[in-house]
């Protein structure tokens, strides 16, 4: 189907970001299990609890347009997923694979903040008000503290020797 607006455009983009929310709600409750770091851990299970509340709003976002929710597939999650997959199924060591959820958390909250720049910046040009930008600002904001959070754990001490182990300057 030819795509004609940028309305369409918002709401396709809309549906994908849908989609990649409600498939992380299953990715972060995984990675939560499978981690052997409490912190990150905590860090995964907590971010899925905000993840479901992120999915909510994002039916808020289409209830605001007056359209049924819908979830369009996105092919950049199920790329970083099939990435993960692979690794988890070569890789024994525990302190590498927390690694490879560190990397692939940090990777995916970074899609998903550009993911709600664009959604974002396609609803100003729209002028489709508050009802539809402020439930996208603060997943938003939420992405941006969840990435800050693995950050952090990315250059805690533990996991700090066998990072620099990993990445030889
Ligand atoms: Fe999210």
């Amino acid at each position: 189907m030819t795509m004609n607006d940028l309305q369409e455009l918002f709401v396709h983009k809309l549906a994908q970001q849908y989609y990649v929310e409600r498939e992380l709600v299953e990715a972060l409750d995984e990675m939560a299990r499978h981690t052997t770091n409490d912190r990150m851990s905590q860090g995964f299970a907590d971010h899925r609890e905000e993840t479901r509340t992120q999915v909510q709003r994002l039916e808020e976002v289409f209830a605001a347009l007056d359209r049924p929710a819908e979830a369009r597939n996105s092919s950049v999650l199920e790329g970083l997923e099939e990435d993960r997959r692979e690794l988890e199924s070569r890789i024994e060591d525990d302190e590498l694979l927390n690694m490879v959820y560190l990397n692939a958390g940090m990777m995916t909250e970074r899609v998903e903040m550009t993911a709600y720049e664009g959604l974002t910046t396609l609803g100003e040009q729209l002028e489709l008000g508050n009802d539809v930008q402020t439930p996208l600002e603060s997943n938003y904001e939420e992405e941006k503290s969840a990435f800050r959070e693995l950050e952090t754990l990315a250059t805690a001490k533990d996991l700090k020797s066998l990072w620099e182990q990993l990445t030889p300057s």
